[in-house]
């Protein structure tokens, strides 16, 4: 797949001034963007829901990607759906019936995302993989920007990408956690499809001008 999507997570941006904000990588070239959605159960922290999702949507007409980091995450697919997400992706680590939630997903009419931890082997998701529209690969533990890239995750972006090749999957394949300019080229090498990007992008100064340098590194 030749074009990358950069999909700048909005965890670390300034939520005092959102819409500006996505503006500013909207200028920069962003394709998509990244919503990280936390309920303090799953993961220890709190974001926002739908209602904000919704505002969002408003603001811009890129994809929508909503990275659904909470417990029971059934219970709020429609809701998501409706607010705008365009993408949605549960974890594996909570969702039980792996197999109707990702269809339930793909028939209330959005892509549909499985994540896994740090913790959670490639080998988990195997019967998924005919159905799913993309696996996103957790480089950090999940919960809070800013941390440091796990270096184990390459190897499951080389595995999920020979996966792919061998048996003709249609997944793409999103890293989210950690990227820097520094390992942006490397994750790329390795099969990456779609790229999360919060900190480096957001603590910046100027917000497009690294936007523009990320996507210009994608290309
Ligand atoms: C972490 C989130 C990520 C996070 C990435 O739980 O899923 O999307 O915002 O941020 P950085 O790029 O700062 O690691
Ligand atoms: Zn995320």
């Amino acid at each position: 797949m030749k074009n990358k999507i950069l999909a700048p997570s909005i965890l670390t941006a300034d939520f005092s001034n959102l819409a500006q904000q996505i503006r500013c990588v909207e200028l920069g070239g962003a394709d998509w963007i990244h919503c990280d959605i936390m309920d303090g159960q799953f993961v220890p922290n709190i974001t926002f829901g739908p209602i904000v999702l919704k505002a969002i949507r408003k603001s811009t007409k890129l994809p929508l990607d909503a990275h659904l980091m909470i417990k029971t995450p059934d219970n709020l697919l429609e809701e998501f759906i409706n607010a705008g997400a365009d993408y949605i992706t549960i974890h594996q680590e909570e969702v039980v019936h792996l197999h109707r939630t990702l269809t339930r997903i793909k028939e209330l009419g959005a892509k549909a995302g499985v994540a896994v931890n740090p913790a959670t082997p490639v080998s988990s998701l195997k019967e998924v993989l005919p159905i799913v529209d993309m696996i996103l690969v957790m480089s950090v533990n999940p919960g809070f920007g800013g941390q440091k890239f796990i270096e184990g995750s390459l190897n499951k972006i080389i595995e999920l990408d020979k996966l792919r090749t061998d048996s003709n999957y249609k997944y793409l394949i999103q890293v989210d956690g950690g990227i820097d300019l520094n390992n942006v080229k490397t994750v790329l090498e390795a099969g990456c499809n779609s790229f999360v990007i919060g900190n480096s992008i957001f603590k910046n100064d100027n917000i497009t001008a690294s936007t523009v340098e990320f996507k210009n590194l994608l290309s």
